[in-house]
């Protein structure tokens, strides 16, 4: 008899830490399965099987679907959007060639169970593209299907990827088995991420997580990106809650494949305001990178998750204010003051 779990990709990354914990919590039944190219970190250590691999091995997939069933997939293992420019044919191979190999092996094992498995997808406001800074400022709240047009190469693998386990989902039928193909992909296009306990690396959006991080612990801090530049992001909570809200959705309540959900929208400069209210002695300055500037500005200042409200009720629990004062500040100053 096959164990069922749920998988999680990339779990040691900073989404997969936040949500391994969240599963195990005291009283969670969850059997998880973790997986990543790294070992997770010692306080994770235990919370779950956790097997060092590479989602693009098909034989180490081949042997685990034979002792695991997977019941639900949290796909993250991914290379973000700075990462993915640099080595772009790399992102593309594991951004997208991985994702193919996941949804293969989501599509034999609903096939094998008779019964779907539901595939959890973070996507990102890199999937925008916009054209000019009038048409940003212009377009405060961008929906879903508004400015499909990516510039990274990072950007085009997740706006694909959508679309790839929206066929998965709706059309994909292995013609030489004679049973369904059962997978209930759902997707979430992400703002930018700050967590209090992990730092990002790769993202374009890590100017905000590292001028709070970098004030913490009395080091100076070039931001990469102008003051006025404007984007969507969200505390790590609200990324957890809302993966696992939209995971435990009714099917028939959903009208879409792939949802927006934010935070708050919030300028470099306000960041950098509220950073410096907390550590007043924090040196920030500006040293701008002119092709993450590009990046930065080619995505939405803010991003319109109604239809995740109507359909989910989804809520963010963290305005800007709430993120700052209850959740970043006093945890990163608790975590360096310890360290
Ligand atoms: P992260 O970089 O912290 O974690 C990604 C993890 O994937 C890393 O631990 C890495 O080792 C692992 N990985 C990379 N290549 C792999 C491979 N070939 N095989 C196995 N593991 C591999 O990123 P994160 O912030 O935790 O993001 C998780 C997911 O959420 C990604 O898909 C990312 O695109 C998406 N997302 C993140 C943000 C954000 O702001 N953090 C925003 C939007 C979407
Ligand atoms: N935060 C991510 C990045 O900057 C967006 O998906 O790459």
């Amino acid at each position: 008899m096959r164990e069922k779990v749920i998988l999680i990709t990339g779990a040691a990354g900073e989404i997969g830490q936040a949500l391994v914990q969240q599963l195990s919590a005291n009283g969670a039944n969850n059997k998880l399965l973790t997986m990543d190219l790294q070992a997770m970190p010692d306080d994770l250590q235990g919370k779950s099987t956790h097997i060092v691999g590479d989602i693009l091995d098909e034989r180490l997939f081949a042997r685990l679907v034979t002792q695991y069933d997977f019941d639900v997939i949290f796909h993250l293992a991914a290379l973000l959007s700075t990462r993915a420019e640099f080595s772009p044919e790399l992102a593309h191979r594991v951004n997208v060639d991985g994702t193919l190999v996941l949804l293969k092996m989501a599509a034999e094992q609903s096939q094998a169970r008779n019964r779907p498995v539901l595939f959890m997808f973070p996507s990102s406001i890199a999937a925008y593209g916009i054209p000019s800074l009038e048409i940003k400022a212009r377009d405060q709240l961008v929906r879903e299907w508004d400015w499909n047009m990516p510039t990274t190469m990072y950007g085009c693998n997740k706006l694909y990827c959508e679309q790839l386990g929206a066929y998965f989902s709706h059309h994909y039928q292995q013609l030489s088995v004679n049973r369904p193909v059962m997978i209930d992909f759902r997707s979430l296009r992400f703002p930018g991420l700050i967590s209090a306990f992990t730092l990002p690396t790769g993202g374009t959006t890590d100017y905000g997580p590292e001028m709070i991080h970098a004030a913490a612990q009395g080091k100076p801090y070039a931001c990469f990106v102008r003051s006025d530049s404007h984007l969507p992001f969200m505390a790590m909570p609200d990324a957890v809650k809302s993966l696992l809200l939209l995971a435990r959705a009714p099917r028939e309540a959903l009208t879409r494949d792939v949802y927006n959900v934010t935070g708050f929208s919030i300028s470099t400069e306000e960041i950098r305001e509220r950073v410096m209210n907390a550590f007043p002695d924090a040196e920030i300055s500006y040293e701008i990178d002119s092709r993450r500037q590009g990046i930065v500005d080619s995505w939405p200042a803010g991003i319109n998750d109604n239809a995740a409200r109507r359909d989910w009720g989804w809520k963010p629990d963290y305005d800007a204010a709430r993120a700052f004062d209850e959740y970043l500040i006093p945890n990163i100053m608790k975590r360096y003051q310890k360290g």
